[in-house]
């Protein structure tokens, strides 16, 4: 009779230390337990997405067992010690990707944009952990409601921007506190222009990492990024000798940009410094309505912007229904349906008085 004990176990069943499994056996075992960069549309939490994915058969406890076993034993049956560290190596960072979310280390996470009027594309995020108020390391929910709309505006509030052979096709966008990039990165697919994607200088490094991870996608679409450092009223160190001459952008856009008492007045300094003088020049902002605090936020940005020396007032504006996450993070079904304003802004007459 065929001793069972020295067959690698079926494929979707984890070996038994005590069968001596090969380094090759565990260390595919190791690997098929990778949790994968789940994916988030507005319809699928990523607790939803992180159990239909988890490995068929087996539940999380028996994996974390199985994990820990690993990284206890000392593997004496391996042939050396490189595979022994290769295998404990792999065993911890499966378990650590099962921790909560800021033990992770870092996702990534790829988002859809399926039936926008110009053939389906990804792109892929990664979100390092998520330390003190880095609110920019995080992907929120509006840049991805914004995202998903931006194809609409070309021929709506922005079409103007968009006429083919326009003078005023803009050349360039500026997106402020991009974050992970998501918005700008989108933009530069979908608009087909190139998009500067800015941020405080702490997180400009993983937005640049976010850029390259994304630069085939981007620029086989015909759009192209660049990253920079733009702090709102920050000094000269915190802001990229390129935008030290001012009003050039066309087109500004932001997502999620208010959460602190002083960003809509340090904003709208920013926007009017890097809006072009032009009375074709626009912003394109989106600020989710959480609650009575960022509604306010809203109302102060909008009276800081038609405050500034060539007063900016909204020009169209609308709210879309989408899920925000701005609660604890490590709970998905806090995931909350509210309303993402979003407002068009120029140097012209308001059509709304
Ligand atoms: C809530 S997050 C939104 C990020 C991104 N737009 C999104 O929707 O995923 C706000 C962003 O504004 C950036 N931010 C805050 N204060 C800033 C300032 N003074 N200058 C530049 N960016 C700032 C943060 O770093 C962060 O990336």
């Amino acid at each position: 009779m065929k001793d069972t004990t020295l067959l690698p176990p079926p494929e979707d069943e984890l070996p038994h230390l005590w069968q001596k499994p090969t380094y090759e056996v565990l260390l595919a075992r190791l690997k098929k337990l990778r949790v994968e960069p789940p994916v988030w549309n507005l319809h699928v939490s990523r607790t939803q997405i992180l159990k239909e994915q988890a490995v068929t058969a087996h539940d999380r406890r028996e994996i974390v067992s199985f994990l820990s076993t690993i990284i206890k034993s000392g593997l004496p049956w391996l042939d050396s010690d490189d595979e022994r560290e290769m295998v404990w190596e792999e065993a911890s960072k499966r378990m650590s990707e099962r921790c909560g979310r800021t033990a992770m280390g870092e996702i990534t996470r790829r988002w859809p944009f399926e039936n926008h009027g110009d053939g389906d594309f990804s792109l892929a995020i990664r979100e390092p952990p998520l330390t003190g108020d880095s609110l920019g390391l995080k992907t929120w929910g509006s840049s991805y409601a914004l995202a998903r709309l931006l194809h609409e505006f070309t021929t709506g509030p922005l079409a103007h921007l968009f006429l083919p052979g326009a003078l005023a096709a803009p050349q360039e966008v500026l997106e402020l506190g991009s974050g992970t990039g998501l918005l700008g990165l989108a933009a530069a697919c979908v608009w087909k222009t190139s998009v500067v994607l800015t941020d405080l200088p702490v997180i400009v490094p993983n937005l640049a990492h976010n850029a390259s991870l994304n630069q085939e996608v981007v620029d086989g679409r015909g759009g192209k990024v660049e990253v920079a450092a733009l702090t709102w009223g920050g000094g000269k160190d915190d802001i990229d000798p390129m935008f030290w001459e001012l009003n050039r952008y066309e087109l500004i856009i932001v997502a999620d940009p208010l959460y602190d008492d002083d960003h809509p007045a340090l904003l709208a300094t920013a926007i009017d410094e890097q809006l072009a003088l032009n009375p074709d020049a626009r912003v394109l902002v989106m600020v989710p309505q959480r609650d009575e605090t960022t509604k306010g936020l809203l109302g102060n940005l909008r009276e800081e912007l038609a405050r500034q020396p060539s007063p900016l007032l909204c020009m169209n504006e609308n709210i879309v229904e989408g899920q925000d996450d701005w609660g604890d993070e490590h709970d998905d079904d806090e995931m909350q349906a509210v309303g993402f304003w979003w407002g068009v802004f120029g140097r012209g007459r308001s059509v709304l008085n």
